[in-house]
């Protein structure tokens, strides 16, 4: 496309001008925006770049290995990996208010960012996926605040970086055709939004370990089914949500005692209303069966058939 290839090359041109010799950093959550923006960014200024990626345990199956594996491996990106697993999950200990996991996961993030950006030496640029609408949205704020929507919350306001936001006149759409461009996988771009406090408000009540791994499994065999019938890309969002519920079940001749969990799947133009998909029934059976066959503890399956207003696509 030979309006993104020019974009892409003036772009390219117009950061290293900025930039200079000077060092820059990224958080890269692995979502689409910042992805696109980071490899943008490395395209002009190479290892003049670092991204970091904090690996807060909320993440979906593989999600930091298929981060590692595309931005070190595929563009040999400078990335830290931050393993704060033990940290974030040590922080949600006990806590089951949304707005409270919100507020700790948030926090937490800044935290860990800063501490690995005040080990580079030099940085002086802070590269955001910051896109057209989200300018609009939060008019100038959003210059001195990692889009607070988005994955993150802001900064504390002592860390001076310059802004570097290249995607900023850009639509959703526009940025996925500079990513196709710049040869990032499908994979990442037409992945569904992913909420940043991540599968801690997918989890109801307490976050523990264990519920955590089984929300993962679950969420995975969804999505891969969904991909397989061909739906993962006619639907807005799909995942699974685990409430804190247990009911009695059959399996063989032994009552079980196990966790029910929910899946929620919307179409949508921007996130703001939903309808509920209308999944076909086949292939919520095939759904099902697999997830009860594959996951240990899970013994029923139920579909969110709500829309928004008045239910949250999100559950929590
Ligand atoms: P709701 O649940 O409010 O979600 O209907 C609308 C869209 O926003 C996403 N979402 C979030 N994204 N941090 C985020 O980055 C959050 O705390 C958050 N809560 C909801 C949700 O996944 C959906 O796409």
């Amino acid at each position: 496309d030979w309006t993104m290839d020019s974009f892409v090359e003036q772009t390219v041109k117009s950061i290293k001008k900025t930039v200079g010799d000077k060092k820059a950093i990224c958080a890269l959550s692995g979502g689409v925006d910042s992805s696109v923006a980071a490899v943008l960014v490395h395209r002009a200024i190479g290892d003049q770049l670092t991204c970091i990626f904090v690996d807060n345990g909320l993440l979906r199956l593989n999600e930091a290995d298929t981060v590692e594996r595309v931005f070190r491996d595929k563009f040999d990106i400078n990335l830290i990996r931050v393993d704060a697993r033990e940290r974030f999950l040590s922080k949600l200990k006990g806590v089951v208010d949304p707005e409270q996991k919100r507020k700790i996961i948030g926090n937490e993030f800044i935290r860990v960012f800063e501490e690995e950006a005040n080990k580079l030496e030099g940085v002086e640029y802070l590269v955001q996926g910051t896109l057209y609408p989200d300018v609009i949205e939060s008019g100038s704020k959003v210059a001195s605040t990692i889009k607070s929507h988005h994955n993150v919350g802001g900064l504390p306001e002592d860390m001076k970086f310059k802004l570097l936001e290249p995607l900023k006149n850009l639509f959703k759409d526009e940025v996925r055709l500079v990513g196709k461009e710049l040869g990032i996988p499908e994979e990442i771009l037409y992945r569904h939004p992913f909420p940043g406090p991540g599968l801690a408000v997918r989890v109801l009540g307490e976050v523990t370990e264990e519920k955590l791994d089984l929300l993962r499994q679950v969420d995975h065999i969804f999505i891969r089914e969904l991909k397989e019938a061909g739906y993962y890309n006619k639907v807005w969002q799909a995942f699974a949500v685990l409430p804190d519920i247990k009911s009695v079940g059959v399996m063989g001749d032994e009552r079980t005692y196990a966790y029910t969990v929910a899946l929620r799947a919307v179409t949508s133009s921007d996130g703001m209303t939903a309808d509920w998909a209308r999944l076909p029934l086949e292939l919520l059976d095939s759904i099902s069966r697999s997830i009860i066959n594959e996951v240990k503890g899970v013994n029923r399956v139920v579909y969110d058939i709500t829309s928004k207003p008045p239910a949250t696509i999100e559950w929590e």
